[in-house]
């Protein structure tokens, strides 16, 4: 299958095309340290007072890492599930509140459906979307694309990377707008990191340990992800791709949160993964050797020599980058301990069962 570029599935395809994929959603968008979005001049952004991110799926765990990283800014934001939004929270909104519909297809029903409770409550609207003249495209004040490419496995893979690239973007522009709040102060250092990043994909696409230890826990029982912050998000992330591919059961949590019930359900059988990335991980660490102590097997994501490799079990190794793009490099060796796990079990990888990409139906 010529689409496939000789890969032997799409989403394998997809995962291996991402540092081209990121390319592409950087491109043009940094330059001399700040970022520059075309159609949003400065000032765009100056009377947001709060921005509210609506989303589904993987495109939902995009916009809890720009919650994240709008909140460090001191910006306040948060993510909503599209399908809940109008009932809950369509009443909190106000003039000056942006919200953000992050949405890979531009057509979920759910999304859409949030989308259209904000404007008709007055919210001015963005869309993130990775398709030109979708209806979320055409529906919100403007649009921004992530130029990843087509996505034709039902399982989002590089569509998360660039949506959590094209966040981060706005984030920091947003933070360049808003007079009460100021640009992280290294940010001239992330922004270097960032146009880095397709390299340090590439680095952990041809070093990967992800097949050896997707074989290895192949069988077990469950599969939990544990991090914290923004790796919170890719927890969350991590698992909704294992249970997608494998239909194992699969679960993430922020890290700390494990001793408040999930840890009942952790046993020998039950490996834990366990994301660092330079941000309060010494919590994280301890989180993972309370999992340790009841037995369960630990896969740390982490850099180099990080300490969470002396207690782990199994370790996939990323480059080490700013905690800010760190999440992004865990995020793909658990695609590819998803897509291996789910290979060994075999599994219909680029349409699962009961699964669409687009689901259009509310
Ligand atoms: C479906 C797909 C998911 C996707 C979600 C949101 O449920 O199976 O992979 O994340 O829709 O899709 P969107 O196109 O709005 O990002």
């Amino acid at each position: 299958d010529a689409g496939k570029g000789g890969y032997e599935h799409y989403m394998l395809k997809e995962i291996n095309t991402q540092p081209n994929a990121l390319t592409n959603t950087i491109e043009g968008r940094v330059q001399d340290g700040e970022v520059t979005l075309e159609d949003f001049p400065e000032g765009t952004f100056e009377d947001v007072d709060d921005v509210q991110f609506v989303a589904c799926g993987t495109s939902y765990h995009a916009a809890l890492y720009g919650q994240q990283l709008l909140n460090q800014t001191g910006i306040r934001a948060q993510a909503f599930r599209a399908s809940e939004y109008v009932d809950s929270a369509t009443g909190s909104i106000t003039e000056n509140t942006l919200v953000i519909a992050v949405t890979q297809s531009g057509e979920t029903a759910d999304t859409l459906g949030a989308l259209r409770g904000a404007k008709e409550r007055g919210a001015r609207t963005v869309t993130v979307t990775n398709v030109m003249g979708s209806t979320a495209a055409r529906e919100a004040d403007d649009a921004l694309f992530i130029r990843a490419g087509p996505e034709i496995g039902v399982a989002a893979t590089k569509t998360f990377s660039s949506q959590a690239v094209m966040l981060s973007l706005l984030s920091l522009r947003l933070a360049e707008d808003i007079e009460a709040v100021s640009a992280p102060d290294d940010q001239a250092e992330l922004l270097r990191e960032l146009q880095k990043l397709p390299e340090y994909v590439q680095t952990v696409l041809d070093s990967t340990a992800a097949k050896r230890i997707a074989s290895r826990y192949t069988g077990s029982e469950a599969f939990f992800f544990i991090g914290r912050g923004l790796n919170n998000a890719v927890a969350k992330e991590g698992a909704l791709k294992f249970k997608e591919i494998t239909y194992e059961h699969a679960e993430g949590f922020a890290s700390g949160e494990l001793k408040h019930g999930p840890l009942a359900l952790v046993t020998p059988d039950t490996p834990v993964f366990a994301l660092f990335n330079g941000d309060k991980d010494r919590k994280t660490l301890q989180n993972a050797e309370e999992a340790q102590a009841r037995g369960a097997p630990i896969v740390s994501v982490a850099h180099a020599d990080h300490p969470a490799e002396k207690i782990s079990d199994d370790f996939l190794e990323i480059p080490n980058t700013h905690s800010m793009w760190s999440g992004l490099l865990a995020n793909v060796q658990l695609q590819l301990v998803s897509y291996y796990a789910a290979k060994n079990l075999g599994r219909p990888i680029d349409k699962p069962r009961n699964l669409a990409k687009s689901v259009t139906v509310e």
